[in-house]
């Protein structure tokens, strides 16, 4: 039994407060907000009857993707787990190949690692990124691998280390620099799972511009939405019309005769989720700015609880703090505030259960030391971080 009840109830006191939530008004953990043009895109995108996976929205959505992430290209999806899964085959990720992620992300991470038939090799987070840890990526690499002909190997398996996809966590970036010249020294491609980044920087480059691709989700969790839907990023221009086959069936460009040189799949953003995706971006900068303030106000909040700490986003970054998250000094102690800010119609959550704990990977994955992992998953919680005013 905590001893803290009354500390925790002062603390869901002011999460309504600042969220100015009426007796028994539900706090979602991350609504969207639709507040600009998104009815009337969306009701252009009707009358023109261009619904689909083609039309004005799609390319438009791109182009302003590229603008503001500052990539050079962008493909859109039909979410951030097809992005993901296309980027990962484009780094040739085969059957029975070996993908290096981190154990605490969602579930869609490793999910395309499996779609194409590799198997996962789980390495630790960092405490203060909450993302792949440098220092233990390159532990294993030292320890547990060999590079045979420009190619990685595991020398356990024997198999071969083809990728390695950081998750840039609740939108705290990794030392994302740091893992790029890791990779490259390995000859591992870099796959950035930015899905819950957009609008985060590392020393003032947009998240998902450093590896081989990067991908983000516009799923309507997201600091922006699309309803569903992501996209690629990449610098590359080969690439990314490699990517942008794959995802539209590989259909060779024709104006009327269907032909398809591979096999491809039905990937592609539609243009009415494409149409929402306008909408939002417009006003992104105004959702982030929302975003950060409610950080500040948590970040006094949590100062008069010095048991509990807030994590503010680490050096050399700027992030759109799309969850807000905060420590419990064990997993008690989260377990007792989880239980009674839900109650209280505050949504809390725990961070995902650890990747290799689920019943597909634990007999089927490659381990290494996450004890970063193990003693964060047991503490940490999110709490309802939508921009400020978004009241449901
Ligand atoms: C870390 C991470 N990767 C991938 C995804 C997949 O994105 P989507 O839901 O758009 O498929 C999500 C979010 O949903 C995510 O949080």
């Amino acid at each position: 039994m905590s001893q803290h009840l009354t500390e925790y109830q002062n603390i869901i006191d002011s999460i309504r407060r600042i969220f100015e939530a009426k007796e028994n008004e539900f706090i979602p953990l991350h609504a969207p907000n639709f507040i600009g043009n998104e009815k009337k895109y969306l009701n252009e995108c009707i009358d023109s009857t261009f619904v689909s996976s083609v039309g004005p929205f799609v390319d438009r959505a791109e182009k302003d993707l590229c603008d503001y992430t500052g990539s050079k290209f962008a493909i859109a999806c039909s979410n951030g787990t097809s992005a993901l899964h296309i980027a990962l085959k484009l780094c040739n990720v085969e059957q029975g190949d070996l993908v290096i992620t981190q154990p605490f992300s969602f579930i869609a991470t490793v999910n395309a690692i499996s779609y194409c038939g590799a198997i996962p090799v789980f390495v630790d987070i960092d405490e203060n990124t909450l993302a792949l840890s440098p220092k233990k990526l390159k532990t294993f690499l030292e320890t547990e691998c060999t590079i045979e002909n420009k190619t990685c190997v595991h020398k356990a398996t024997g198999k071969k280390i083809k990728a390695c996809v950081p998750m840039h966590t609740f939108g705290f970036c990794a030392e994302i620099d740091k893992l790029n010249s890791i990779c490259t020294e390995y000859h591992i491609d870099l796959v950035e799972d930015a899905a819950e980044s957009l609008g985060s920087f590392y020393k003032g480059i947009h998240s998902g511009n450093f590896g081989k691709f990067g991908t983000i989700s516009f799923n309507g969790n997201k600091t922006i939405t699309s309803g569903g839907g992501g996209v690629i990023l990449c610098q590359d221009e080969d690439l990314a019309k490699k990517a942008k086959h794959l995802t539209t069936q590989a259909k060779v460009p024709h104006a009327w005769e269907f032909f398809h040189d591979e096999i491809g799949y039905n990937y592609r953003m539609p243009n009415i989720n494409a149409a929402l995706l306008c909408a939002q971006l417009e006003q992104i900068d105004n959702f982030i700015e929302q975003k950060r303030n409610l950080a500040s106000q948590y970040l006094s909040l949590f100062a008069k609880f010095p048991e509990i700490q807030f994590l503010t986003e680490p050096n050399d970054q700027h992030s759109n703090y799309w969850l807000c998250s905060v420590l419990f000094p064990n997993k008690l102690e989260r377990d007792a505030f989880l239980k009674l800010a839900n109650a209280q119609k505050t949504m809390c959550r725990p961070g995902w259960e650890l990747l290799f704990t689920l019943p597909m990977f634990e007999n089927n994955c490659v381990m290494s030391d996450c004890d970063v992992s193990i003693n964060i998953q047991s503490r940490l919680v999110n709490i309802p971080s939508s921009p400020y005013f978004a009241r449901i």
